[in-house]
């Protein structure tokens, strides 16, 4: 029996493309930092492997256990995603609460991880503190249902940013005590992006990394209309400029060289370069106004088509509710698949 789900791992594995999943919580709206860190990788991936890509709203259960806007939020993550250029024919885009043979996966991992190694995990430890009220089981085991999400298309890559490694270790652990205990059934998950080091954009104001939960008004979403983007990129804050020729960029001005190259031409981006780095007697030329309202108008440009495609597909919810139906049966047959060959391990199978 050991032997009999290791072969069928194989077997599959070399027939098929390698397998990548991907969870997106539904909780706010994507911004930049999640289409150049994440999303863009994402569709590259679409390609190349065979995709899994989903809305985890049990997960968002965790922390926001009023669910009055939530069904709207994963309706929008999706929409969102497909405007960045996911194509569902490619890829299975799913809802998490649409498998529930991830469930079934996520009680028998249940009984292989222990509550002093969940305690430990620092993601545990964040949330006890910013919700002491609500200290839930769900919390605890949030790492347990990540791992069910992954294990149960048996998906050996994982593109996440590094703030997930100890999940990704985690779900790791309950493989291989699963198949320890009851035979070879999972490969190891590990994270995978193309390039080593992401993307890395910051706020506009250059405290830390652009988020959807800090300040509303530096962080850039895909929702933003064509004014909220040009305010928020004039109030980005600049200094009065480099006092020498080939200054090194305080970090906040170097984000703004790194949103250029991310959606303005390369000749834009290297006037400004040349900019910052040369004077004209003595006096160094960039002036970060200009750089700010180029800036601006390629951000609108790039946001625009985007922010466009996913209200056109918000507004058509029949659509939206075909994606993820088609979505949720491709997930749905690889999920009942593995968990036939987990029951039959466990002896569960009457
Ligand atoms: N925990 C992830 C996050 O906070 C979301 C997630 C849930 C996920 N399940 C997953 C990511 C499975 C990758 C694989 O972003």
């Amino acid at each position: 029996m050991v032997k009999n789900g290791f072969l069928i791992h194989y077997l599959r594995s070399s027939m098929e493309k390698e397998i990548v999943l991907s969870g997106i919580r539904p909780t706010g709206f994507l911004h930049l930092g999640n289409y150049f860190g994440a999303m863009r990788n994402y569709v590259r991936m679409q390609d190349e492997y065979n995709c899994y890509f989903f809305v985890a709203n049990w997960h968002s259960l965790t922390t926001h256990p009023d669910t009055k806007t939530l069904q709207e939020s994963v309706l929008r993550v999706v929409a969102e995603n497909i405007a960045c250029g996911l194509d569902p024919e490619k890829v299975s885009l799913y809802v998490q609460s649409d498998v529930p043979e991830i469930a079934e996966l996520y009680l028998y991992l249940n009984m292989l991880a222990y509550k002093g190694e969940l305690e430990k995990t620092t993601s545990f430890k964040d949330k006890v503190r910013l919700q002491p009220e609500n200290v839930n089981a769900g919390l605890l085991t949030y790492p347990v249902l990540q791992a069910a999400d992954i294990l149960i298309h048996r998906a050996v890559k994982v593109p996440v940013g590094k703030d997930q490694e100890q999940n990704l270790e985690m779900a790791r652990n309950f493989a291989e005590r699963f198949n320890y205990r009851y035979g070879e059934t999972f490969p190891l998950p590990y994270a995978f992006n193309y390039n080593s080091e992401l993307v890395k954009i910051l706020g506009l104001d250059g405290n830390g990394k652009m988020s959807k939960s800090e300040n509303q008004n530096t962080t850039l979403f895909l929702a933003d209309e064509d004014d909220a983007i040009r305010n928020k990129i004039k109030k980005a804050k600049t200094d009065q400029g480099p006092l020498a020729p080939n200054s090194v960029k305080p970090d906040y001005i170097e984000n703004l060289f790194t949103l250029m190259k991310l959606v303005s031409s390369a000749d834009t981006l290297k006037k400004f370069e040349d900019d910052f780095n040369n004077s004209s007697d003595g006096n160094c030329i960039i002036r970060y106004g200009d750089m700010k309202k180029q800036l601006a108008e390629d951000m609108v440009s790039f946001i625009q088509p985007i922010r466009n495609q996913a209200l056109d597909l918000q507004n058509n919810k029949e659509l939206l509710i075909k994606i993820i139906r088609q979505g949720a049966d491709k997930a749905r047959s690889s999920a009942s698949n593995t968990l036939s060959i987990v029951r039959k391990a466990v002896g569960m199978d009457y």
